[in-house]
């Protein structure tokens, strides 16, 4: 199987992106595996500091390992915004393929400092390891919002995200251009959308070289999506869709009566979640 950066190179050189989903449980897993398995895709699967809280570090490095073995596909397990050294090293040692070092709330000057210290830590576990490091704050929840946060930061320069690049090491660049966490309401009714600076991600791509995920996918304008692919992104997150995807199918078997049997009830979420991300994929991928 192709690593992590060898797949990130032919994304790059294909002008496509990987796409990255988080998950919180078996049902969000499989619905993800399946759809790339199905589109004969690489994809990136992650898991915040709260979701492998709840999923457990080593079983989420254990099902990615299963998938790989059952169907031979290149699925690679992220530890998303990951705010401390400790829990880093604890994913770094389990196996995780990528590790992001969430220093995007400290102040620019600190940020590089950790980062750049969680990289030397990280790397020293495993060379082969890929580690992604954030300018600019952009909201911390994969959650449906009535509106905005108002301490988003201000979108990240050519200069500040070369500097942090060069004095870091990072494989990775999440840069702020125009992205957020999470949906507003707005969002979900199908008023509004969320819209990328493209010009400034092709800046950012030309300064640094480095490859660039954009985070906060949902919600994102489609032509945006593939403009911002065509002009550096690499990688794509999507977590807030696939969640709404997950309860509007829970809510629509538990609607259908007296159901207790739990693979019966969570069967509609599953074809909910597989048909976002199979969706989600065909856009990054241009198919
Ligand atoms: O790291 C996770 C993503 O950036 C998800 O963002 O919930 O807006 O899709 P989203
Ligand atoms: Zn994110």
């Amino acid at each position: 199987m192709k690593t992590l950066i060898e797949v990130l190179e032919d994304a790059r050189r294909n002008h496509v992106a990987v796409g990255h989903f988080n998950f919180s449980d078996l049902v969000a897993f499989n619905a993800i595996v399946a759809s790339a398995h199905a589109l004969k895709l690489p994809v990136m699967v992650g898991v915040s500091e709260g979701e492998r809280a709840f999923v457990g570090v080593r079983q989420a490095a254990a099902l990615v390992k299963c998938a790989r073995e059952e169907f031979g596909m290149p699925i690679f397990l992220n530890a998303d915004h990951t705010h401390t050294l400790a829990k880093a090293e604890e994913a770094a040692k389990a196996g995780f393929d990528e590790i992001i070092f969430d220093g995007s709330s400290l102040p620019f000057d600190e940020n590089i400092k950790q980062t750049k210290k969680a990289v030397e830590a990280l790397k020293s576990i495993n060379p082969a390891i890929v580690v992604e490091g954030e300018i600019g704050y952009i909201g911390a929840s994969s959650e449906v919002m009535e509106k905005a946060p108002e301490n988003i930061s201000a979108l990240t320069t050519p200069e500040e995200a070369k500097q942090f690049v060069d004095e870091t090491s990072i494989d990775v660049l999440a840069p702020a251009v125009g992205n957020m966490h999470g949906l507003l309401q707005s969002m979900v009714r199908g008023e509004t959308e969320k819209r990328l600076d493209l010009g400034l991600i092709a800046k950012l791509s030309q300064a640094t070289g480095a490859f660039m995920t954009l985070h906060g996918g949902s919600g994102t304008n489609d032509g945006d999506f593939q403009q911002a692919i065509k002009s550096g992104i690499t990688i794509v997150h999507v977590n807030t869709e696939l969640r709404l995807a997950w309860r509007r199918g829970v809510e629509a078997a538990l609607k259908k009566g007296e159901e207790v049997t739990p693979y019966k009830i969570l069967t509609p979420a599953f074809t909910a979640v597989s048909e976002v991300v199979t969706a989600r994929l065909r856009l990054f991928n241009f198919m």
